[in-house]
């Protein structure tokens, strides 16, 4: 991968397998990395004397059935549910559960739970939530987290994918700085609660309406105060967030609240960072006291990948490992993304640090969310979405949502009169110029999949009128620009589309900003355009965080100015449709 990162490379080896930037060394480290074919328990078909277990009992209440599942099981097999990467308990008929998905904006392949093959080889990638958020229409993000939980579920009869993501992130994008603030519904509470409980519900939700059913498991992450990863050495495994109650009431836990709340979701996951000096998976007041006793969650808490390990290793808050997995088990932590409490929740039992009545409570949160999910229920193809599959990933109508979406997400930011939209049938030349113009990976962000396919902003704008081309610098950093042939073009051109911005060289998960200027000499290629052009200059800014362009603001030759965050597999076609007036960006409710 392009990018590098600071952490030491010796202490942090477990990390390498987790961190999205090494997605993909997943493969490596990762033994078990996903499901061949559709695993479910309780195959009954196969095996009946599976039949009389009262687990595998449709007929029974959840908590019925989990409670006859439990008692069946060891303290071995109990631990071993207690990870990502659950065991398999063949006695029982139930096989290995892979819990990690993720679907942050479409189905990924980043979690080792889903993957693509020739039969679904990609997915419907639609705008990252920075710029979905942009639209504050809360039926499209309920919109769009049913498209998302029908392609799980299609992909899932294959034995592509999973029944549980850790999706969405909800985090407060607080400080514009933040790498990850792109994954986000954005800095403002309420907007960040809507998107929450409307995506949730999305992809939560059966044709039933039942809400003790699952169509996917989702997850709000990363609970709470986080929105610093990797700022001048500060890391977010040792940051300790210092917020008044106040503040946290006002602002941080607002959107996990309507999470829980009013979307319903299954699981909330925990954050690397301290709040207030102790380590949040480790804090019982937040999980058991704040999620569960308040909030009462219908579901299981999870940790952040290998953050049970890391409050021990980095942050030192326990003296030994089997303290840490007793002390997040207390605290009401079900679930452990890694294989820390696999391998030291045994010793923390004999050395009387944590009874065996916490656990079968921590893995009853777990198993209740997969019978939810019609784990236990036997074979998937006769059961509701049964009849789901590849035809139903990337279908014309999902794609056409993915454009819709980046269409109302797409922001207006200055418009001199007459200059957009732009009339197509008036433009003979359109110079499209900038390190964005002709994106393709760049537009799907980041906890992202294989796209069904791509439409570049060049793509889009060449579908409607006459285009050249040229990129103006060789990269988003853009140390030093290439004006000339931009200059070129925009001479000559009836209009100038010039698209800057940033891509995961810039900001992603462990890389933060220390400024937010446009990159490199990004600004000055803008300025030298606007100077030649011809014709008005439309200026487009692809980026999850917000850029100072107060220098184009003020420059009368660059008479539009549009943010289109990272807008997904469809932006270009999405761009295109706001320039040349098929989408009217104005919002007038
Ligand atoms: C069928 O299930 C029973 C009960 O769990 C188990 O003991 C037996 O080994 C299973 N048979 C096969 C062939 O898997
Ligand atoms: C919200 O999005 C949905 C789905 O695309 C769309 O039908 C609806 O018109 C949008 N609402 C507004 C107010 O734009
Ligand atoms: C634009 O990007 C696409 C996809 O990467 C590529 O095939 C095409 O050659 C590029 N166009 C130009 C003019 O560079
Ligand atoms: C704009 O062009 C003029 C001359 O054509 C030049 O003096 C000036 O420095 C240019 N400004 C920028 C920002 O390139």
């Amino acid at each position: 991968m392009a990018y590098t990162e600071n952490r030491e490379p010796k202490s942090f080896s477990v990390f390498l397998c987790f961190s999205i930037f090494y997605a993909t060394l997943l493969l490596n480290c990762n033994h078990v990395y996903g499901q061949t074919s559709t695993v479910f328990a309780c195959d009954v078909a196969k095996n009946s004397s599976l039949a009389g277990y009262g687990f595998c009992d449709k007929s029974l209440s959840v908590k019925e059935r989990v409670l006859d599942l439990v008692k069946r099981l060891t303290l071995k097999e109990k631990i071993g549910n207690l990870g990502n990467s659950a065991v398999e308990v063949s006695r029982l008929g139930i096989p290995k559960y892979e819990w990690w998905s993720e679907a942050l904006h479409g189905i990924s392949n980043i979690g080792p739970g889903t993957h693509f093959s020739t039969l679904v080889p990609g997915a419907t990638s639609f705008p990252m939530p920075i710029l979905t958020a942009a639209s504050f229409n809360t039926s499209l993000f309920q919109a769009i987290g049913s498209v998302v939980s029908t392609e799980a579920r299609a992909m899932y009869n294959v034995g592509l994918a999973g029944l549980t993501y850790w999706s969405p992130n909800i985090n407060i994008f607080r400080d514009p700085r933040w790498g990850r603030g792109q994954e986000t519904p954005g800095e403002d509470p309420l907007l960040s609660s809507k998107y929450a409980s409307g995506y949730v519900k999305g992809l939560q939700q059966t044709d039933d309406g039942d809400s003790n059913k699952l169509k996917v498991a989702a997850c709000c992450k990363h609970y709470t105060a986080y929105d610093l990863d990797n700022w001048k050495g500060v890391q977010r495994y040792t940051f300790n967030a210092v917020v008044t109650q106040q503040d946290l009431d006002d602002t941080f836990q607002p959107p996990f609240k309507s999470c829980v709340i009013d979307g319903n979701v299954a699981s909330v996951m925990c954050s690397y960072n301290q709040v207030n000096g102790i380590p949040t998976c480790a804090d019982p007041d937040l999980l058991k006291g704040v999620i569960r006793g308040k909030w009462k969650l219908n579901g299981y808490i999870v940790s952040d990948c290998d953050s049970v390990e890391v409050l021990f290793k980095n942050q030192h808050y326990t003296k030994t490992p089997e303290e840490a997995a007793a002390k997040t088990i207390l605290s009401g932590l079900d679930l452990d993304c890694g294989n820390y409490l696999g391998q030291y929740t045994e010793g923390a039992v004999n050395q009387g640090l944590v009874d065996e009545s916490s656990i079968d409570n921590a893995i009853s949160n777990n198993f209740a969310t997969l019978m939810r999910l019609g784990f236990f229920d036997g074979d998937p193809s006769k059961q509701p979405y049964g009849n789901l599959g590849p035809k139903d990933v990337c279908t014309s109508d999902n794609q056409e949502l993915a454009r819709e979406a980046a269409r109302q997400g797409i922001v207006l930011l200055k418009n001199s009169p007459g200059s957009l939209p732009l009339n197509p049938k008036s433009i003979k030349s359109l110079a499209v110029i900038g390190p964005n113009a002709n994106a393709t990976r760049v537009m799907i962000g980041n906890y992202e999949g294989i796209p069904c396919k791509y439409t570049s902003p060049l793509q889009g704008l060449t579908a409607l009128v006459p285009t050249s081309y040229a990129p103006g610098c060789p990269d988003v950093q853009c140390a030093n620009a290439e004006i000339d042939d931009a200059a070129k073009i925009a001479a000559s051109a009836d209009a100038t589309i010039i698209v800057v911005g940033a891509n995961l060289a810039i900001e992603a998960e462990s890389l933060d900003r220390v400024n937010i200027l446009l990159p490199g000499q990004q600004q000055q290629l803008v300025s030298e355009i606007a100077n030649v052009s011809k014709g008005p200059v439309i200026l487009v800014i692809m980026s999850g965080g917000g850029m100072d362009v107060s220098f184009a603001k003020t420059n009368e030759k660059i008479t539009s100015i549009l943010w289109v965050g990272y807008p997904g597999e469809a932006g270009g076609a999405a761009i295109a449709d706001v320039i040349f007036g098929f989408y009217n960006p104005i919002k007038c409710r």
